[in-house]
């Protein structure tokens, strides 16, 4: 069993009602109770974590990030701004899968840069709340692939 860690930040606790045009209609509560079930059902935790603040998100990373495997995160807007929380990922060595629910790369110049896009497994935008799902079914088969890497060379 592995736990992994899911960050939200900057207005992601508004989802549900901010420009659910881009964003869409679901809360992240209900967002994080899906992953949370999805997570146990295939045999892992999962812990889940948002802030509007740039600090909390180093702290968490900090301090829950070596007991996690593998970490999901939607930096928010942070995600065009944030070298201290890029650091703070590579601080622990923390694997990370960067989310996005609308896609970065069609809206507005300044959302195109990413902090994090390249030193991420991977990168899922633009789905809507199903970018979570898709970045958790990625973290689900990254997870497999490092178990199966450790038992063959035991
Ligand atoms: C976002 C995209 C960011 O540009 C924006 O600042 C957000 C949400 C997304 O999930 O699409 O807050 O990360």
């Amino acid at each position: 069993m592995a736990r992994i860690l899911v960050m939200h930040g900057p207005n992601l606790n508004l989802l549900g009602t901010r420009e659910p045009q881009v964003y869409g209609q679901t809360s992240l509560a209900e967002i994080d109770h899906d992953l949370r079930q999805r997570a146990m059902a295939a045999g892992h935790e999962l812990e889940t974590f948002q802030s509007n603040h740039e600090g909390a998100l180093v702290d968490c990373i900090q301090q829950r990030g070596p007991q996690a495997a593998l970490l999901i995160i939607n930096p928010g807007a942070y995600t065009h701004t944030s070298i201290a929380i890029r650091d703070a990922i590579l601080a622990v060595g923390l694997p990370v899968i960067e989310v996005h629910l609308s896609n970065i790369y069609r809206r507005e110049p300044f959302r195109r840069q990413s902090y994090l896009a390249d030193i991420a497994l991977g990168q899922v935008a633009g789905f809507g709340s199903y970018s979570y799902i898709a970045a958790l079914q990625a973290a689900l088969h990254w997870l497999q692939q490092q178990e199966s890497r450790a038992s063959q060379s035991t």
